[in-house]
C-alpha cells in the first residue's frame, strides 16, 4: 500500500508543511520568516517562536489544499535534525501530538538525505549511485546515494557553509540578508576577473569557506582605505569575482569526487542551487567530463516539507517508523 503522510519541517527559518498521496507529493505549504532580515542573519529563539506562531496554519492549509481528511492520514513525517534545536522542538512536538492524537506512527526524517531525495519528487530522477552536492545556508556536502536510504558523506565544509560564506560577504559590503541573491544578480553584470581570491579549501573532499571570508574582509578595508566609496564603486565586479572563486571552489571537489568514485551523474540541492555562477560551471562541467545533471525546481532546493514526506514515503515502505520518545538532534549526520 502507498501511504497518505503528513510531513513537517522546522529546521531552520522555513515552516513548512506538505501531504504525500500514492508517492506524488500533492502540495507544500512554506511560511517564510522575516523576523530575521534586520539581524543580518537567523536567530535561533525568534526563529522558534516564528515556527509556534506559523505551524497550525502552515499544517491546516497543507490538510484542507490537499482535500484529504486527518482521517485518511497514515503516519506524520517530521524533521529530527540536523537544524536548530529550538525549531526542530516545535516540528517534533507538533508531529508528536498529531500521530498520538489520531493513533498513526511517527517517520523521522534526517534533513540531509531529505534534501538528496527531493530529486524524486518529480521527473527525471536521478539513477543510483549518484553523487549530490548540497549547498545552502547551513550545509556544504557532497553526498554518496547508493539507494534511498543508503547514503555517505564523501566531503563536507569543515566551518562555514557556503551560503553562509555568500552572507556574510554581503553583509561585509552593506547588503541585505539573505545577500547570497543578491550577490548572483550584480555577479552577472560584472567581471569575475577584476579581483582574485584565495583558494581556502582543504584537502582531499572537505571545504572551508571560513578563510575566503576572512580575506574578503581585509580586502574590503584595505581597498575602502584608499577608496571610501570602492564598494558602491565597483560593486558588480567585486560580486563577480567573489562568486567565480567560490563556485570553483565547489566545483573543484564535485569533480573531484567524481573522479575518485567513477559516478557521473551530479546533483545539486539547497539554496545555493539556485546560484546562476554554479549552474552555469556544472553545465559547462557536465559538457566536458559527460555528466549528466539533475537540479530540482527551486521551491524543492530551498527547505521545505515535500523532501521530508518524499524521503518520509521511502522509509514507511521499509517499515521504517520512529518510537513516541524521540527527540531532535542538532548535528544529526547522515
Ligand atoms: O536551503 P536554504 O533556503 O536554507 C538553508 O540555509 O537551509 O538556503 C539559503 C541560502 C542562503 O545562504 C542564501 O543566501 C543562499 O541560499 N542563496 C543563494 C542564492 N539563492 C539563495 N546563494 C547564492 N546565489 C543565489 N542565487
Ligand atoms: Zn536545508
Amino acid at each position: 500500500m502507498y501511504p497518505t503522510i503528513l510531513a513537517i519541517e522546522s529546521s531552520c527559518d522555513e515552516t513548512s508543511a506538505s501531504v504525500i498521496q500514492q508517492g506524488k507529493v500533492v502540495n507544500n505549504v512554506i511560511a517564510s520568516q522575516n523576523v530575521h532580515q534586520k539581524y543580518g542573519g537567523v536567530v535561533p529563539e525568534l526563529a522558534s517562536r516564528a515556527h509556534q506562531q506559523n505551524i497550525l496554519y502552515v499544517v491546516n492549509e497543507a490538510i484542507i489544499t490537499s482535500g484529504i481528511q486527518k482521517s485518511d492520514l497514515h503516519a506524520i513525517a517530521f524533521t529530527r535534525g540536523p537544524g536548530l534545536l529550538g525549531s526542530l522542538l516545535v516540528g517534533v512536538s507538533f508531529a508528536k501530538g498529531m500521530a498520538l492524537a489520531l493513533g498513526i506512527p511517527l517517520i523521522d526524517v534526517n534533513h540531509m538525505e531529505a534534501h538528496v531525495l527531493a530529486h524524486f519528487i518529480e521527473p527525471p530522477t536521478p539513477v543510483f549511485p549518484f553523487l549530490c552536492l548540497t549547498v545552502s545556508g547551513g550545509h556544504t556536502q557532497i553526498v554518496l546515494a547508493e539507494d534511498y536510504l543508503c547514503m555517505q558523506v564523501l566531503g563536507e565544509t569543515q566551518d562555514d557553509a557556503v551560503g553562509e560564506a555568500f552572507d556574510k560577504a554581503a553583509k561585509m559590503m552593506g547588503l541585505p540578508y539573505p545577500g547570497g541573491p543578491l550577490i548572483d544578480k550584480y555577479a552577472q553584470l560584472g567581471n569575475s576577473k577584476a579581483y582574485a581570491f584565495a583558494d581556502t579549501n582543504m584537502p582531499g573532499l572537505s571545504f572551508s569557506f571560513s578563510g575566503i571570508k576572512t580575506s574578503f574582509l581585509y580586502f574590503l578595508r584595505d581597498k575602502k582605505r584608499e577608496d571610501p566609496h570602492f564598494v558602491e564603486k565597483n560593486l558588480n565586479d567585486i560580486c563577480a569575482s567573489l562568486q567565480y572563486q567560490l563556485v570553483k571552489m565547489l566545483i573543484q571537489k564535485v569533480i573531484a569526487a567524481s573522479r575518485q568514485t567513477g559516478i557521473k551523474q551530479i546533483a545539486i540541492a539547497g539554496g545555493v542551487a539556485a546560484n546562476s555562477g554554479l549552474r552555469n560551471e556544472l553545465k559547462a562541467s557536465a559538457q566536458k567530463l559527460g555528466w549528466t545533471i539533475y537540479v530540482p525546481e527551486f521551491q524543492y532546493c530551498t527547505d521545505n516539507a515535500a523532501m521530508i514526506a518524499m524521503a518520509a514515503h521511502f522509509k514507511f515502505i521499509k517499515g521504517i517508523f520512529s518510537e513516541m520518545d524521540v527527540s531532535p538532534i542538532a548535528n544529526m549526520a547522515i
